[in-house]
C-alpha cells in the first residue's frame, strides 16, 4: 500500500508514520509536510532503517501545485492530519488555521479528485461537537456539530468539505474524530508535555481557571491503530469517533505528573482562564469498538507513566524545542542551499 501522508512531522503524525511501517512491510510513505514551529525531523530520525518506504517531502497542503505533483503519484490512501493544532494559538491569531486546516483540506480533496485517488481519511478531533456539561452523555457520530474556538471552527469546516465531497462528487472518504492525545513526541505546548517539563525544570504550573475541565485522554497508540483501521476497513463517507473512556479533570493530571516527579503541589499557579474554553470532552467510541474491532490498549496512569519517563529520557529533544534549535535540523540535515521544496528518502 502507497499512503501520502501529511504532517508526518508532527506528533500523532511521526507516531503514525512508525506504527505503518513496523506494522506493515509492503506499506511505503510519502510524507508531506512544511516544516511550521510544529513540525520536527527530529520525531523521525530513527526512521531512516526503513530506507525507501519513507520519503519526506518539505512543502504546503495549501500549495496545489506540490500536492498535485505527489497526487500524480497515485497514492493508495490520502491521510491528512496536517493542521494547525493548537487552540491558544488559534486564539491569537487564526489566520494559519484557515490557511492549512480549511484551504489545505480543500487542494488535497481537489487533488485526489482529479487523480481518482482511492481513499482520503481525515483526522479531525472531538473538539468539532463542541462543550459537554458534566452529567452529558459522551459526544456520538450524531451530535451536532458546534465547535467554540477558532481551531476547533477550522476542523469542523473541514470535516464539512470532506463531507460534501462524499456527497457532491463521490469521492471516498472517512473521517476520525479523537480525544485529547499524549504520549512521546508531542510538542511541549500542550497540557501534559508542558506540565512534565516545566516541573522537571521547577518552573511554575499554569492551570487555567479552576483546573477542573474535563479532557478525555487516549494514547497516541491506541489512536494510531484505530486510524490504521478506519483506514482498512472503515466504511466510507462514515465519521468514526476514537476515545479511550479516560476523563480526568486538568488538575488531577497536573497533580499526578507532580506526585509522580517528586515536586511541590506549590508549583500549580491559577492563571486567568482560556476565553471560550469548553468544560468536558467526552467520546463514546462504540461504532468503532462495534464495527471495526477496536478498543484501546494503554491504560491511562500506565500510559501517563511511561509518558514522563519519555521525557525524563529525551530531555535533549525538548530542550533542543524550547532554545529553538530543532529548527536548524532541516538545514542540518538538507544543507542550507535547498529549497523548500526538497525531498530526501529516509536512507
Ligand atoms: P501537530 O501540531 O503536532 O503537528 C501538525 C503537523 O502538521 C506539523 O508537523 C506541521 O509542520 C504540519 N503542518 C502544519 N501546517 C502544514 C501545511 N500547511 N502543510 C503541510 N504540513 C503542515 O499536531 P498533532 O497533535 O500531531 O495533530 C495531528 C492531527 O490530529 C491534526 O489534524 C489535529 O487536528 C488532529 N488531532 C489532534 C489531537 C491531539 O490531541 N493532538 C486530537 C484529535 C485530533
Ligand atoms: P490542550 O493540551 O491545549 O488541549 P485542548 O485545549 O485541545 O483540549 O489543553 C488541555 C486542557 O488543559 C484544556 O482544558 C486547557 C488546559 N490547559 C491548562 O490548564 N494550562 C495550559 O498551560 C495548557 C496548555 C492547557
Amino acid at each position: 500500500m502507497k499512503l501520502l501522508v501529511t504532517g508526518g512531522c508532527g506528533f500523532i503524525g511521526s507516531n503514525f508514520v512508525f506504527h505503518m511501517l513496523e506494522s506493515y512491510p509492503d506499506v511505503s510513505i510519502v510524507n508531506l509536510d512544511l516544516l511550521t514551529y510544529a513540525g520536527n525531523l527530529e520525531n523521525l530520525q530513527d526512521v531512516t532503517s526503513y530506507g525507501e518506504r519513507h520519503r519526506f517531502v518539505r512543502g504546503d497542503i495549501s500549495d496545489p501545485d506540490m500536492v498535485c505533483s505527489l497526487i500524480s503519484e497515485k497514492p493508495d490512501v490520502v491521510v491528512n492530519f496536517a493542521a494547525e493544532s493548537h487552540v491558544d494559538r488559534s486564539i491569537m491569531d487564526c489566520c494559519a488555521f484557515i490557511h492549512t486546516n480549511i484551504r489545505g483540506t480543500q487542494v488535497l480533496l481537489d487533488a485526489c479528485r482529479q487523480y481518482k485517488i482511492p481513499r482520503f481519511v481525515q483526522i479531525s478531533t472531538d473538539e468539532v461537537y463542541g462543550s459537554l456539561a458534566l452529567d452529558d452523555p459522551p459526544f456520538c457520530e450524531t451530535n451536532q456539530i458546534c465547535p467554540n474556538s477558532p481551531y476547533a471552527a477550522s476542523k469542523a469546516s473541514a470535516d464539512l468539505l470532506v463531507r460534501s465531497y462524499h456527497k457532491t462528487y463521490g469521492m471516498d472518504c472517512v473521517i476520525t474524530r479523537c480525544s485529547n492525545n499524549y504520549g512521546p513526541y508531542q510538542f511541549p505546548e500542550k497540557l501534559i508535555p508542558l506540565m512534565i517539563t516545566n516541573a522537571l525544570h521547577d518552573f511554575q504550573l499554569p492551570v487555567y481557571g479552576d483546573g477542573l475541565n474535563v479532557r478525555d485522554w487516549i494514547h497516541v497508540q491506541d489512536h494510531c491503530r484505530a486510524i490504521d483501521l478506519a483506514i482498512r476497513k472503515g466504511r466510507t463517507g462514515e465519521v468514526y469517533n476514537i476515545g479511550a473512556d479516560s476523563e480526568f479533570p486538568n488538575i488531577e493530571i497536573v497533580k499526578h505528573i507532580l506526585d509522580r516527579l517528586s515536586k511541590s503541589h506549590s508549583l500549580i499557579t491559577f492563571v486567568k482562564d482560556r476565553p471560550g474554553h469548553d468544560r468536558r470532552y467526552a467520546m463514546n467510541a462504540a461504532k468503532m469498538r462495534n464495527e471495526l474491532g477496536w478498543q484501546p490498549l494503554v491504560d491511562f496512569r500506565e500510559g501517563l507513566n511511561q509518558t514522563i519517563s519519555w521525557y525524563i529520557e529525551h530531555e535533549m529533544w525538548w530542550q533542543r524545542i524550547k532554545s529553538g534549535q530543532y529548527l536548524n535540523y532541516y538545514e542540518e540535515w538538507y544543507g542550507s542551499s535547498l529549497g523548500g521544496a526538497a525531498t530526501k528518502t529516509s536512507s
